[in-house]
């Protein structure tokens, strides 16, 4: 899906925004475009760290490198629910908390441990408005059981 900036812009006006609390306890304004959702700027999301959001009755995870690239996927971790947005994040690697399970953010393939993550496809604006699309659809499929211990 292509836009213009103008175009998404002129259609956000239109959109009455949603407002849904995330678990974490944060709060936010979620904006609705087709199948994209804006969850607002990237700078409440300090470089090195990722956040946890509520889209569409979905909880995902948001991480923001320290190259000021974008990453979205699955909130909970494939093993055993992980928060995953409280993970370490080493360019477009993220390393779970818990078990220190590893993906590559690009891809979701794993790095260390059997379970793939879901990604989204997630893009910035020139206002560095964080935009994510394919919430409901699944980018990357796990590749193995995840009741390992
Ligand atoms: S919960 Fe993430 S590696 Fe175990």
């Amino acid at each position: 899906m292509t836009a213009t900036l103008a175009q998404t812009e002129r259609e956000m006006s239109m959109e009455t925004p949603e407002f849904e609390p995330s678990k974490s306890g944060q709060s936010m304004s979620v904006q609705k475009e087709r199948e994209e959702y804006c969850l607002g700027s990237l700078d409440q999301i300090p470089p090195g760290e990722g956040r946890r959001f509520r889209v569409a009755g979905r909880d995902i995870a948001v991480y923001h490198t320290r190259q000021g690239m974008v990453h979205a996927t699955q909130a909970d971790c494939p093993h055993r629910n992980g928060p995953l947005s409280d993970g370490l994040l080493g360019g477009s690697q993220l390393v779970c908390p818990l078990h220190a399970w590893k993906w590559d953010l690009n891809t979701g393939k794993p790095l260390f441990g059997d379970c793939a993550l879901t990604i989204y496809p997630v893009r910035l604006t020139s206002q560095r408005e964080i935009w994510v699309e394919g919430i409901g659809q699944e980018f990357a499929q796990q590749s193995g059981s995840n009741s390992q211990d």
